[in-house]
């Protein structure tokens, strides 16, 4: 099993490319599943987690082909209706298969995700929507059984914005008869992304970036070429990995998606510099303690706590970091906690007492995001540091260790 090696405490400097957003892309690859043709992605990140998708799409039948960053989707010999287990469970945005092939085949069968290493995450609102647009909902053996003949539009109103369940009701919608009208709908530029995709692939969807989408039903799809947006959560990792030990430079990102992150940096104490595409961010001084409440977009995004809360490890005094996303996303900090850091956690609330400085040490990656937090926090702490099961990371970054060579950080992969 992989693990990667960091001897940290080295200043980073240079530039770095962001690569598309795994979590727009994730579901543009099923909305390609809605198209009797072929639909082509660029700036697709090479990471685990496109390649489970391209697993997923080559088991419904669909033909992929992926290179260099370009992916085309056919979705002309779609021939089989179901999502397994083995590959749900790896990667619960599998999910995002259930609204397209509903809705252009009156029938899907997907595996429920179960749990994940943080919390229950449940599926209810994507099958309550799902059931407002008529489908009959059955489950056998850990699979949910969605059917229906055509798909009708109806109004759904999600208890909590939910991200899947907004992309899920929204590809169903599109290909539903009459009008489909989601209140409470999520706003994530992942969410436009898809919205404006669909837009672009013949859907009439309106609402685009608030909280109310409306979609007029249409017979279907065609084929278009679609650019992925940037991952503003990669973007925000090395941000942060800047503020604490750089003085870099982020190309191919979006500083809009970033505004809130952008902020708190600032208050941190780092200097940041923005243009239309590109960010450079000059460490502080010394780092200001600075609150961080995670909400849905446009507030802090949780899918930046972990790598925030190991910024705050190293702040000049105390700082209080609350999710109320996810109430229990906070493995990483037990290891955190291993490299020196003094973080105390009541609920959903993570009590951090900065310290001079980390100290390396063995630890283990548990999920995407709090690896990314033991990567940051070995890049700052003194000495080696030994991360276990980088699985997780490469679920979610491209090339990660060689993007944080060439900003200079003594980090290799091995496998032994
Ligand atoms: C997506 C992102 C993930 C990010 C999260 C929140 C992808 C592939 N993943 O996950 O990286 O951390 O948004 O920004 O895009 N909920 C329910 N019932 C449901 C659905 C959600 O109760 O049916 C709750 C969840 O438990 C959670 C909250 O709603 O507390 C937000 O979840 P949601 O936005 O759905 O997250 P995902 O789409 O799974």
């Amino acid at each position: 099993m992989d693990r990667l090696v960091v001897r940290g405490g080295r200043p980073l400097s240079g530039t770095v490319e962001i690569s598309g957003a795994k979590n727009a892309v994730l579901p543009l690859m099923t909305a390609a599943l809605m198209v009797d043709g072929e639909t082509t992605l660029k700036r697709v990140p090479n990471l685990k987690d496109t390649r489970t998708m391209i697993r997923l799409l080559d088991i419904v039948g669909a033909g992929v082909s992926f290179d260099a960053g370009e992916m085309s989707i056919d979705g002309s010999t779609v021939n089989n209706l179901e999502a397994p287990y083995d590959l749900v469970k790896t990667m619960r945005a599998s999910f995002y298969v259930l609204g397209p092939l509903l809705a252009r085949f009156g029938k899907v069968r997907v595996s429920l995700p179960g749990g994940c290493a943080w919390g229950p995450r449940p599926v209810d609102f994507h099958l309550k929507g799902l059931e407002k647009l008529g489908a009959k909902i059955t489950l056998e053996g850990g699979y949910i059984l969605a059917e229906a003949d055509r798909l009708k539009g109806n109004k759904i109103c999600f208890d909590f914005p939910s991200v899947g369940a907004t992309g899920n009701i929204v590809m169903a919608g599109v290909l539903a008869k009459g009008e489909t009208v989601i209140e409470n709908a999520a706003r994530e530029p992942e969410i436009v992304q898809l919205c404006e995709a669909l837009n672009t692939m013949g859907a009439k969807i309106d609402g685009i970036r608030t909280d109310k989408i409306i979609i007029e039903g249409v017979d279907q799809l065609h084929s278009a070429d679609l650019d992925v947006i940037p991952d503003r959560i990669e973007a925000g990792t090395y941000l942060i990995a800047g503020a604490a030990m750089g003085d870099i430079t982020l190309n191919y990102c979006n500083p809009k998606h970033l505004e809130v992150l952008i902020e708190k940096l600032i208050q941190a104490g780092a200097k940041i510099d923005t243009s239309e595409n590109s960010i450079s961010i000059k460490k502080a001084n010394s780092i200001n303690p600075t609150d961080v409440t995670t909400e849905v977009y446009p507030g802090f995004p949780t899918d930046l706590q972990a790598q925030w809360i190991v910024l705050m490890a190293i702040a000049t005094g105390s700082s209080v970091v609350t999710d109320t996303v996810y109430h229990d996303r906070f493995t990483h900090i037990p290891e955190l906690n291993r490299l020196g850091a003094n973080i105390k956690l009541r609920d959903n609330i993570a009590i951090i007492n900065g310290v001079d400085h980390l100290i390396g040490a063995p630890v283990m990656s548990t999920d995407i995001r709090a690896s990314a937090s033991l990567i940051l926090g070995a890049i700052m702490a003194k000495g080696q540091t030994d991360i276990s099961r980088v699985y997780h990371i490469d679920r979610g970054y491209e090339s990660i260790e060689k993007k944080f060579q060439a900003l200079g950080v003594d980090i290799v992969r091995k496998n032994d």
